[in-house]
């Protein structure tokens, strides 16, 4: 991924500096007490100290204004300005944002590998874009209206009428070249130009739909047991190395989403090299362009300003709305949410606010709420479809899924993708629990899959969950009584089970095959492990004894997923085809 700081020009400070500079009184960390502001608004943007430090306004006393700043307060002295900006914080959104590494405040990084590093731009650069429009001057335009169309980026970048502004278009540029700044269209007398600002915490206007279709992720896991619709919200929850941040790449990488707005947030810097290294290589399947092509990156690594944890969350948010209302499909991935909250923690102590549980300030499962709400599939003005799914990880301190973040991250989303210690120290990766999992939109992705060809999708994933139920309650009476005094139907239900684990569920992210899988394939392999459970079991009634059912070399199966491409549903089936019917030659 290269810099993109010749094509976007970093967040607006926009500030305007009409009224005059106030004075910082204190520094406590990220904290910032300033006076001489007059009477700023609550969230309003500020830039503190000769620096120029971004900051949000989070309370006011009696002409003291306390900020939060978003970058190392550590050379900021008492006595130096600061300004508040008269508008709250605010990104600009425009083309040529996509393939990019940016800040919380989308403001380029720079690409190296071994530490993002902030370049400050003193000059913001200035890119120009291929305009084609479309839309007649002197007919009447609402917000969200096409005006034109962006060429060359991966995805189809629309110019649309900015929400809040309609009326007659008086103007539309000609096709070509056109400079960032260059008017592109004016409606009603508004000047409207590539990009614009958008303050981070407020929602873009849209008009939700019930309409949905699933989000399909690659990973089995998930597609076959708990999967979601797009629009929806789901979090990885799990404890120290059981494999969130894997998983979440994975999603990043193979889930079918237009765009991935992926937030590292207060995780290793290093995680993230490796991801944008990674996607590098990578192409997409569905469009046969390099997958870094559709994703956007915030960096706000462990090694970063806490502060800037919260401000990279909205403006994931907000960048990600801006592709729905294209009629765009992004997902925003987050790791970890928790490193979120944890920031809040730190920002409510040194503020010396009350802290409700944990220490966590009292809003924050309000701030949970409101964040996962934003999520959701939209009509655009246009008549198309746009969604926005957040996919979030939880990092709960030793595993306790009762601490705040944790519970009521589950309480606000639509899927739980919980992450089990003992599948991951046997290497079952991913380890996605299938008894403490869960998934709101199973029947709305059952529906779907019964109008779009695939009818049986529902049953065969109600097989597969009983199955594992039943093999992990025989399980526990087979560490009792030992395998071999089990009755045999229970020993083929139990060596069925392993088969689905080995050959369905688990999936390496590594695998040269098996990194992502499609639908047909996913079907394909599942099925097979429950056609060699009903023959199986019709085996053991028929009076073949279970230990030369359980002596049958299922290997084949089992490497099936790796040795076959990702979208070879064929060659499973041809697999599956001949396994069984080497098992029926064990008939009596
Ligand atoms: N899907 C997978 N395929 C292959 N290996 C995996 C998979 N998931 C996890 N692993 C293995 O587990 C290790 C830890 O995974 P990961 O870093 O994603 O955990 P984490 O939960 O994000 O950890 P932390 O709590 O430190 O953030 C990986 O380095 C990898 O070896
Ligand atoms: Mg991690």
């Amino acid at each position: 991924m290269t810099t993109s700081d010749t094509r976007t020009r970093p967040a607006r400070a926009g500030s305007r500096r009409a009224r005059p500079p106030g004075r910082v009184r204190r520094v406590n960390g990220p904290v910032v007490h300033l006076t001489g502001l007059g009477t700023p608004a609550r969230l309003e943007f500020v830039e503190v100290g000769d620096d120029r430090l971004p900051g949000e306004i989070i309370s006011l006393d009696r002409g003291e204004a306390v900020a939060q700043v978003y970058e190392h307060t550590g050379g900021l002295r008492v006595g130096e300005p600061a300004w508040a900006a008269g508008h709250p914080l605010s990104v600009h959104v425009g083309p040529g944002l996509l393939g990019g590494i940016y800040d919380g405040l989308l403001r380029p990084l720079t690409g190296g590998s071994d530490l993002l590093e902030r370049r400050r731009l003193e000059r913001p650069p200035e890119p120009a874009y291929r305009f084609t429009p479309r839309a007649e001057p002197g007919t009447v335009v609402g917000a969200g209206d096409v005006l034109g169309e962006f060429d060359g980026g991966a995805v189809r970048h629309l110019l649309l009428v900015p929400p809040g502004v309609a009326g007659t278009l008086d103007w539309l540029a000609e096709a070509g070249e056109h400079a960032a700044e260059e008017e592109l269209a004016r409606v009603a007398g508004h000047r409207v130009t590539a990009g614009h600002d958008w303050p981070v915490r407020r929602p873009r206007p849209a008009t939700r739909t019930p309409d949905s279709r699933p989000l399909h992720t690659g990973q089995r896991a998930i597609d076959l047991l708990d999967p979601i619709t797009a629009g929806s919200t789901a979090t990885v929850i799990g404890g120290f190395g059981e494999g969130k941040t894997m998983l979440l790449e994975q999603v990043a990488k193979w889930g079918d989403a237009d765009v991935i707005v992926y937030v590292g947030c207060g995780e290793r810097g290093n995680e993230l090299a490796d991801l944008i290294e990674e996607l590098e290589q990578l192409t997409d399947p569905r469009t046969g362009r390099g997958l870094v092509e559709r994703t956007l990156i915030l960096a706000n690594t462990s090694n970063m300003p806490v502060m800037a944890r919260e401000a990279s969350i909205y403006t994931a948010m907000t960048v990600a709305e801006y592709y729905r209302d294209m009629g765009l499909h992004a997902v925003i991935i987050a790791d970890s949410t928790s490193r979120w909250a944890e920031a809040r923690r730190e920002l409510s102590s040194r503020t010396g606010a009350v802290p409700a549980e944990h220490g966590y300030p009292p809003d924050l499962p309000m701030s949970l709420a409101a964040f996962y709400q934003r999520a959701g599939r939209v009509t655009t003005a246009a008549g198309g479809t746009g969604a926005v799914t957040i996919v979030t990880s939880v990092s709960p301190p030793g595993g306790d899924v009762t601490e705040p973040v944790s519970a009521h991250t589950q309480r606000f989303v639509q899927a739980v993708w919980s992450l089990d210690r003992e599948l991951a120290y046997a290497r079952h990766y991913p380890a996605v629990s299938w008894q403490r999992s869960f998934s709101r939109d199973v029947d709305a992705v059952a529906r779907w899959y019964a109008v779009h060809g695939d009818p049986g999708w529902g049953e065969r994933r109600a097989r597969l969950l009983a199955l594992l139920a039943d093999a992990d309650r025989l399980r526990d009476i087979a560490d009792l009584v030992g395998r071999s005094a089990m009755p045999a139907e229970e020993r083929v239900t139990m060596l069925a089970a392993d088969l689905a684990r080995a050959a369905v569920l688990q999936q390496s992210a590594l695998s040269e095959h098996d990194a992502t899988c499609s639908s047909a394939k996913q079907a394909a392999l599942l099925q097979s492990a429950l056609d060699v459970h009903d023959e199986a079991l019709s085996l053991v009634r028929a009076g073949a004894p279970a230990t030369l059912v359980e002596g049958f070399d299922l290997g084949p199966l089992v490497r099936a997923k790796d040795e076959r491409g990702p979208d070879d549903a064929d060659g499973v089936v041809a697999v599956a085809a001949r396994v069984l019917a080497g098992l029926r030659e064990l008939a009596p």
